[in-house]
């Protein structure tokens, strides 16, 4: 097929989507099959008072029968068939028979479905997501029953069963909002902490009578307590390393609080209305002080706001993330702590190297570059490097040669070392050498913050490759949609 037949095509009818009240309506479906069945059942389901007209024999259909759920015609469709008749589905394949129908739908005012058939249709239906009281229709307008069918299926992962228990909890609340005359914006601020993943979590576990005791706590008007604060790892970079929690917390957020390492890409599943607080703290450039911080996610969580606190990678490693907790829960708020994809992780992922591999490594130590002795390098990077196979050291481009060369010293200057930076980030850049070498590498290849140091056997890209070749793989290129420039 060329290019051109592609572009050129017809457009697929606009279609206004509704959903139907068929309780107590007349619907007939015409067809025995597999198809058909399914229609005839999702129509009972709605409450459609349903005949099916149907000549073929079918188990299934006699039992639908028998038990009252369905009236079976065992002949074929004729005209008069669709008289009082408010919807009508032709699952039966009958191209003439459809002809009839189509004709006596129009004359009736019958809505009518032809199976597979859109151009010959008056709606179509859609795939569905059920979660009774939540129903979430997905159309193609006709043009892809396979994109929606794919589309549900991700749909039905990631809004699971709790969602109709927590819609039908939300009607019930609304119902008796309205009948004691709350006033709209009380009604608004009950609804936002409804919908709140706390609620969807008991709900998830099951505690049904826990989410309505709350529920009916927040209707009291008791809704704030002593606040909350969710603590979310934002991964390397690439939104797709995301967690769905943390992907949650954002989507309902009041306010998010966010680290200079975080993705653009990232904040922008925030909903608009989300007041986004720049934390970051920059090398060579004045950022809020800790305490600071502290404070006014402190203030924040006792105004009764959803507040996420979102750091780069993990939250607590290296991120002072742990006495943000700490303070935090010393002071009585409520913090969810959500991981992330660290970069100890990310990033010898982004460059293909196991961090442990058999035969060759089996221990990990993390460091930081940053922090420790009184030269700014860290205390124990000689006594880690000395006693794991692979070595993870973050934020070392300060000191980048000084590292390297204490290094050297303790595992000989032909160490293998990888240096990473931006992984995941649309810039990613990665190099490879020793450990006498890698500090030229990195400034010919311009290698920019965040950046991170592994070291060790692992790295030797010959047994990388190696154990790939062994596997009949290639050497992963990069984690994120950047692209990874390996020099
Ligand atoms: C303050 S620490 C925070 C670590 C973070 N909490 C984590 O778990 O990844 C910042 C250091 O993490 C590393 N880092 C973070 N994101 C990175 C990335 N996308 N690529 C390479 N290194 C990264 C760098 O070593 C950077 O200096």
């Amino acid at each position: 097929m060329s290019t051109q037949s592609l572009d050129r095509g017809h457009r697929s009818p606009r279609y206004y989507p509704v959903y139907l009240d068929l309780r107590g309506r007349r619907c007939v479906v015409v067809g025995g099959g597999d198809v058909a069945l399914a229609k005839a059942r999702g129509l009972v389901d709605a409450g459609g008072d349903v005949t099916v007209i149907s000549s073929e024999p079918s188990s299934s259909l006699d039992d639908l029968a028998a038990s009252g759920q369905v009236t079976w015609l065992r002949r074929e469709y004729r005209r008069g068939d669709l008289s009082g008749v408010r919807l009508a589905i032709d699952a039966s394949d009958g191209a003439l028979m459809a002809h009839d129908m189509g004709r006596e739908a129009e004359e009736s005012g019958t809505l009518l479905n032809v199976h597979d058939q859109p151009l010959r249709s008056g709606f179509i239906t859609p795939a569905v997501v059920d979660r009774h009281p939540l129903l979430i229709a997905v159309s193609t307008c006709g043009e892809s029953p396979y994109a929606a069918a794919e589309l549900r299926r991700r749909l039905a992962g990631s809004v699971g069963e709790e969602w109709g228990q927590l819609v039908a909890l939300v009607g019930r609340v609304r119902r008796h909002l309205r009948e004691s005359g709350s006033s709209p914006a009380f009604q608004r601020k009950v609804f936002r902490h409804l919908m709140t993943a706390e609620v969807r979590q008991l709900l998830r576990q099951g505690q049904a009578e826990a989410a309505t005791a709350l529920a009916a706590r927040l209707a009291a008007g008791d809704a704030a307590g002593p606040g909350r604060v969710a603590l979310v790892g934002a991964g390397p970079g690439d939104p797709g390393l995301l967690t769905q929690a943390g992907r949650e917390l954002l989507g309902e957020a009041d306010v998010v609080f966010y680290d200079a390492l975080v993705h653009p890409g990232v904040l922008a599943l925030c909903p608009p209305g989300t007041t986004l607080v720049d934390v970051g703290k920059r090398p060579g450039r004045p950022g809020p002080l800790q305490a600071e911080i502290t404070t006014r996610l402190l203030e924040s969580a006792r105004a009764g706001l959803r507040v996420v606190r979102l750091k780069g990678g993990d939250p607590l490693v290296f991120g002072r993330g742990g006495e943000e907790l700490l303070e935090l829960t010393r002071a009585g708020v409520q913090v969810t702590v959500i991981p992330g994809v660290s970069s100890v992780l990310a990033v010898p992922a982004a460059a293909g190297i196991p961090l442990t591999m058999r035969g060759v490594a089996s221990s990990v130590g993390v460091v930081t570059g940053h922090e420790g002795g009184a030269d700014g390098c860290p205390s124990g990077l000689e006594a880690v490097a000395a006693a794991v196979d692979t070595l993870v050291v973050l934020m070392p481009l300060g000191h980048l040669e000084e590292i390297l060369a204490r290094l050297a010293a303790v595992r000989g200057s032909a160490w293998p070392a990888v240096l990473v930076g931006r992984a995941s980030w649309e810039d990613e850049k990665v190099v490879r050498g020793s450990l006498g070498e890698l500090a030229e590498a990195a400034r010919r290849a311009g290698i920019t913050a965040p950046a991170t140091l592994v070291a060790g056997e692992v790295v030797g890209a010959a047994v990388v490759e190696r154990h790939c070749a062994e596997l009949g793989t290639t050497l992963p290129g990069t984690l994120g949609r950047g692209g990874a420039k390996h020099d």
